[in-house]
């Protein structure tokens, strides 16, 4: 009989162990460990701590190969170009596997495709599997990463290891979650997610090698197993599909947890609001990807007075506390934002908050060693040379753009200069309300308020979108997003709104829900809104009605809407209000019936009833109008 260690070390032994040291590992730890040796074959093992050093070693390793270029203009900023084929999430490719297939996604109708998750049978995803981890990190280094979701010693907050034989994928979660060996003493023998990921490119290399991005495009997979809170990336070191701390782990798999547990994981920024009269207030708020979440957590407020902190700008993990408040926490520890359209106009805090110790992918590099994407043309010298994220000479005017759209900074949170000094509180903020979005070009109004918690559901089941290039769709199709979980969910979606409706509970103080849309286009195509700092006068109006305000709204069949003349609209010279706030019939009417149909065929008998009775509500609204 052997110790367990005992018979790790003896599978591990033969592979040299490059930094750290494996003895005093969790037992858990060690079993993961070896399999993960014995799985893909690496030629060391590098246990990180987390330190500065470490990541001067990483950087260092990476310059050297060519994969960063050091941005000369700023103090340890760099650029990275991915294979132009690795450049976004892959939604085809990602898959939760579960042996029920509905616990994973709902009964969708006869012949349709489900579009909230793909799921995948135990035996298929074996196949796929054995097709790929075998010996893939041959000739490359594990790196083994002890990572903490949300801050260490929080009770909100829960423990991952992630393997990569990526150095990039290593130097990015150390700047998005909290990387520490730390994280080894509080977990002790407790379970753990399990994260492996490879960009599948074993040595000796089969592909050419673009950009020193070794990366396996083809054969990209990316497999949840929320039953074993394990997850499995393959063939891509795009953020979303490698930095398995975040989309994977902090909503796929912590939305399983969290419905097992009875709290929530959610696409959500979280923001503090203090008032001209000194109230604060917390909110969090779900758009769909490149639809203004971290734009919003850091607001530049265009009303005096206002004062807005920023706690968190990608996903929020919320629980009720003892006394029935909704408190939320950021599980991660950095922004990964888009980077075009970010300037010192539309989001200075983050264009602060970049100005060291970041990466950015994809993007634009200027003559003088600084980053450029589309949005930024006026604060850069005039006809300075650009190279373009594909390595092509490039200038402002020039077909073409200068930054892939979806290229995205890395930064640490602690950097934002309005980050909320309570961002890292263990016991989260108190959240006073929910806000949904999306980019609707016509028909929806700037914003309006959930009659009930029920209510709010079922505008977040609704939710919509134009397609962005967060991910592989093209073109400008409407999109439904509910909840803007769509890419993101690790169950079946109609199980998710019931674990929302079960969240109502008598002696809890429920969050109101409200729905805004920055994005809606006059005749012309232009925004009817302004948007960005001057969405602080929609969260006066919404900080109003929190508190109950009733003077302020009006019923209308979707909801409550502003009162005219109730939104500070001083200083903004001519909006179209009456455009900006209509309700048209027919769209509404159209609008209803799409979705009522959408979740019909997508969740079918697993949506809760109450949600189609509310839809049916509002379209006979709009059918008696
Ligand atoms: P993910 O990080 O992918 O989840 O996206 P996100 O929700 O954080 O989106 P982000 O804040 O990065 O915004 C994406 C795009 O929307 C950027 O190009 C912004 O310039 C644009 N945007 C954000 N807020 C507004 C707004 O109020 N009005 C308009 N017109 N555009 C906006
Ligand atoms: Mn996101
Ligand atoms: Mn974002």
């Amino acid at each position: 009989v052997y110790e367990v260690h005992e018979i790790v070390v003896q599978k591990v032994g033969h592979v040299p162990l490059a930094k750290g040291d494996f003895t005093h590992l969790p037992k858990k730890v060690k079993i993961f460990l070896a399999h993960c040796v014995q799985l893909c074959k690496p030629r060391g093992i590098y246990i990180c701590d987390g330190s500065a050093e470490e990541a001067d070693e990483i950087i260092h390793k990476l310059l050297e190969r060519g994969t960063l270029t050091r941005l000369t203009k700023y103090k340890n900023n760099y650029l990275c170009r991915t294979d132009p084929d690795d450049v976004a999430r892959v939604e085809s490719k990602t898959f939760i596997t579960t042996a029920n297939k509905y616990d994973s996604v709902p009964h969708v109708r006869e012949g349709v495709k489900s579009a909230l998750g793909c799921w995948m049978s135990p035996e298929d995803m074996k196949v796929e599997l054995d097709h790929r981890f075998p010996g893939c990190m041959s000739g490359r280094m594990m790196y083994v990463i002890p990572f903490c979701m949300g801050p260490l010693g929080s009770p909100l907050s829960k423990i991952g290891v992630q393997v990569t034989d990526s150095n990039y994928v290593l130097l990015c979660m150390r700047v998005m979650t909290r990387v520490s060996p730390k994280v080894w003493e509080l977990l002790g023998d407790d379970d753990f997610v399990k994260c492996i990921h490879s960009m599948g490119c074993p040595r000796p290399v089969q592909r050419r090698v673009k950009n020193h991005w070794p990366c396996n495009p083809e054969k990209v997979i990316i497999a949840h197993f929320p039953e074993e809170r394990k997850i499995k990336s393959f063939g891509s070191g795009y953020g979303g599909n490698s930095l398995l701390g975040k989309k994977c782990f902090a909503l796929r798999i912590a939305s399983v947890i969290a419905r097992d547990e009875g709290w929530m994981a959610e696409h959500m920024l979280i923001m503090s609001i203090t008032t001209p009269k000194g109230k604060e207030y917390f909110v969090s708020a779900a758009f769909p990807s490149a639809c203004g979440k971290t734009n919003l957590a850091m607001l530049n407020p265009s009303l005096p007075g206002f004062r807005i902190q920023c706690v968190g700008d990608d996903i929020a993990w919320m629980k009720f506390d003892e006394k029935g408040v909704l408190h939320g926490i950021n599980p991660e520890a950095g922004f990964f934002g888009v980077a075009p359209g970010t300037n010192m106009k539309t989001n200075p805090n983050a264009v602060l908050s970049f100005q060291e110790n970041s990466i950015f992918t994809n993007v634009g590099e200027t003559a003088d060693g600084g980053y450029f994407w589309e949005g930024l043309e006026d604060e850069v010298p005039p006809g300075i040379g650009i190279t373009t994220w594909l390595g092509q000479p490039w200038h402002i005017g020039c077909p073409g753009k200068a930054a892939h759209p979806n290229s995205r900074f890395t930064c640490p949170a602690s950097q934002c200069p309005i980050i909320h000094p309570k961002w890292e509180d263990p016991k989260g903020v108190p959240i006073s309300a929910i806000i949904f979005g999306g980019r609707r070009p016509t028909g929806v109004p700037l914003v309006f308020e959930a009659k009930s918690w029920a209510h709010g559901v079922m505008i977040g089941a609704c939710v919509k979108s134009e397609a962005t290039a967060a991910a592989e769709f093209q073109g400008k199709t409407i999109m439904h997003d509910p909840m803007a979980m769509r890419p993101f969910m690790g169950y079946n979606f109609g199980h998710y709104l019931q674990h929302w409706l079960d969240l109502e509970k008598p002696d809890r103080k429920m969050p109101k829900i409200f729905h805004v849309n920055w994005f809606r286009l006059d005749n012309n195509g232009r925004f009817l809104w302004p948007g960005f700092g001057d969405n602080i006068r929609v969260l006066d109006w919404i900080l109003r009605r929190v508190d109950g305000d009733a003077s302020i709204a009006v019923d209308s069949p979707v909801g409550w809407i502003p009162k005219k003349g109730s939104i500070d609209l001083s200083g903004l010279g001519s909006i179209n209000e009456d455009e900006l706030f209509s309700l048209p019939h027919d769209y509404w009417l159209e609008d209803s019936r799409e979705s009522r149909s959408f979740l019909k065929s997508q969740v079918g008998p697993d949506c809760p009833p109450i949600i189609y009775r509310l839809l049916e509500d509002q379209e006979a609204a709009f059918v008696k109008q």
